[in-house]
């Protein structure tokens, strides 16, 4: 198949964009390096052992990609590409609708300009759209009430994906991810977050490494077990095979389909564990206070992923420990 991948160089498209090659599709990607560096197309290359096409272009240069969908007669696109800092979306709100928003519309409106068949778009979603559960652990007909700018923007491209999808000859997913973590077992890509990291992960490696001299860990008395919040955290290798499922799944329909998926493990562990089982595993000291909560964040999420299970007949394998390992390796290798 001819497939393309927009945020192609980013954490998550960067290990898609691996596994799709290992497969023999014919691939294109793109990226216009607002979050990732140009290094990673060759270890893309490296990994998978084949070369590929790049275009620097943002994704809503909606003519330029138009373009490259006839010349390549793209038949699925994997959109990866957008802007997921929580707290930016609150300083930046336009630029999050512009970016999120408006650049995933106008990249289906150059796939459908450029492209009159079968059109797949596998969209990268977020539990963030679910916003404060009411039930755990969460289903896809939860209610989506996105509690910031990030989520809300998540929740207006899935409305337009699913009016879209309603005619026309479009196959569409939304994965709904929960907290990716992990990396390549070759070491060479990871998250790579530019500035200071956000995400927990991320964070804890800082400290690993001793380029932040403690974790501060946001919140003390939530109403979980250890008073410390809980999430689903999965590894970026099975979140990968997700979108290779979800790809299968449309290739086989003949009608149209507009979906949803949570991509989880289905299990929930706190900050606490997660830096416990960190300094086990890899034998490093993670030093941390405790700070107060941060704005907006939920005590407790974790994903009810029998969906995804049984209609792309998938399933996580990885442990936590393999994850925490593999979150490690990357970091410890890296020397950028
Ligand atoms: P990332 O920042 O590593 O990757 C996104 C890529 O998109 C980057 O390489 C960036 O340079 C590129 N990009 C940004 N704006 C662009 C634009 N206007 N035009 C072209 N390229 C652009 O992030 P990621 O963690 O790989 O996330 C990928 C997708 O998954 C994002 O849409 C994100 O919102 C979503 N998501 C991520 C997580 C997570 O925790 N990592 C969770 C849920 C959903
Ligand atoms: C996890 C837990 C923090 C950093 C966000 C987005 C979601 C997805 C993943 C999107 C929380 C705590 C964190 C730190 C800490 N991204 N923490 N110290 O908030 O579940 O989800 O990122 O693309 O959409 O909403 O993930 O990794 O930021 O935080 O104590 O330095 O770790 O408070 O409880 P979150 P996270």
């Amino acid at each position: 198949m001819n497939i393309l991948i927009t945020g192609a160089l980013g954490y998550i498209g960067s290990h898609v964009a691996v596994k799709i090659l290992k497969e023999n599709h014919n691939l294109t990607l793109l990226d216009n390096l607002a979050n990732s560096k140009i290094s990673n197309l060759k270890k893309i290359e490296k990994i998978s052992g084949k070369k590929t096409d790049f275009y620097k272009l943002d994704v809503r240069q909606e003519s330029s990609i138009k373009k490259i969908i006839e010349k390549k007669n793209i038949e699925a696109i994997f959109h990866f590409a957008g802007l997921k800092s929580v707290k930016n979306s609150e300083n930046y709100p336009q630029d999050y609708f512009d970016v999120n928003v408006n650049g995933s519309k106008s990249l289906l409106r150059a796939f459908e300009k450029g492209r009159a068949g079968k059109k797949i778009f596998i969209f990268s979603s977020s539990a963030t759209i679910y916003g404060n559960p009411k039930l755990l652990p969460c289903k896809e007909t939860h209610k989506e009430q996105p509690t910031n700018i990030y989520g809300k923007t998540k929740k207006g491209v899935e409305i337009f994906l699913k009016k879209k999808a309603a005619k026309g000859n479009w196959k569409i997913i939304s994965l709904r991810y929960f907290n990716p973590i992990g990396s390549h077992p070759s070491g060479l890509i990871g998250d790579n977050p530019k500035g200071k990291p956000e995400n927990l992960l991320p964070a804890i490696n800082k400290v690993a490494k001793g380029k932040e001299k403690e974790l501060l860990i946001f919140g003390s008395d939530y109403p979980t077990f250890d008073g410390t919040a809980i999430r689903d955290y999965i590894h970026v290798e099975d979140l990968a095979n997700g979108h290779l499922s979800a790809l299968k799944y449309l290739a086989k329909k003949r009608k149209n389909v507009y979906d949803v998926f949570n991509l989880g493990t289905g299990r929930g562990h706190s900050v606490l564990e997660i830096v416990k089982n960190f300094e086990k595993v890899n034998k490093v000291e993670i030093p941390y206070k405790f700070f107060p909560k941060r704005k907006g964040d939920i005590a407790i999420n974790y994903a009810n992923v029998s969906k995804a299970n049984s209609f792309l007949n998938w399933e996580t394998k990885k442990s936590l420990d393999q994850m925490l390992k593999s979150t490690w390796l990357y970091e410890k290798n890296k020397t950028n």
